[in-house]
């Protein structure tokens, strides 16, 4: 079983959810789905029989921080995981390592389950080490990690299954063997399956390619 998750990004409609819903509902898989629409769609989402997560949360549970989403709250209308650290929002909303950490902690406080999202420009390791720094030595075992490399997001571009699967060991040997470990960057109903059989990969996170219901449908049903 593998994790099949949908990132959304800004995408999407009231009408668009409710045709993924009921068209999603009826795909059977043997992985574990979760998908992460806007915000906004969240409460489109009733009935699903998947999983259900937030692109991003704020720092603390309440308080006066306007605009932003509260880890608790999200828990209570259904989310049970959060992306933190996605690369746009490190790049568009300047989100450094600690803020970063600090979504980290509070999500689990809220009970969510963070997908820490990491990925170097240009095949630089040392980037992921030290994106890494300040979680590695933490209790990891409720935390997934998404490897996205930035040069592959929404580019076409990714890499060879084999040189996934090296860094997914570089991480590995960086978080531990108990997190599972994702890659994302330009994923599609067409080179899924090769990049699930990687060795050292547990799912994929899906951009672009996951506003495609039948594409999304053969990515659910990919058989590795
Ligand atoms: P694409 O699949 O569109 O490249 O996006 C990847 C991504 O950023 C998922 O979080």
């Amino acid at each position: 079983m593998k994790i099949i998750a949908a990132n959304w990004k800004m995408n999407g409609s009231v009408r668009f959810a409710e045709e993924f819903v009921s068209k999603i509902n009826e795909v059977q898989t043997n992985h574990k789905v979760i998908v992460f629409p806007p915000a906004e769609l969240l409460g489109q989402f009733q009935g699903f029989r998947y999983c259900l997560g937030a692109q991003n949360s704020a720092i603390a549970s309440s308080g006066a921080i306007t605009g932003e989403s509260s880890p608790r709250i999200l828990y209570d209308v259904g989310c049970r995981y959060v992306l933190v650290g996605h690369s746009e929002r490190r790049t568009l909303f300047r989100e450094d390592d600690k803020v970063v950490f600090a979504k980290w902690q509070e999500a689990r406080n809220a009970g969510l389950i963070p997908i820490v999202c990491i990925g170097e420009r240009r095949r630089r390791w040392d980037t992921l080490q030290k994106q890494l720094s300040r979680l590695r030595g933490q209790d990891l075992s409720q935390t997934i990690f998404a490897y996205e490399p930035v040069w592959c997001i929404g580019t076409g571009v990714t890499p060879p299954p084999e040189e996934i699967d090296d860094v997914l060991y570089f991480i590995k040997g960086l978080v531990g063997k108990q997190s599972p470990l994702l890659y994302g960057g330009s994923v599609t109903a067409e080179n899924a399956k090769s990049i699930l059989s990687v060795n050292n990969i547990d799912g994929v996170l899906v951009g672009g390619a996951s506003l495609d219901i039948a594409g999304f449908s053969q990515i659910m049903q990919a058989s590795v």
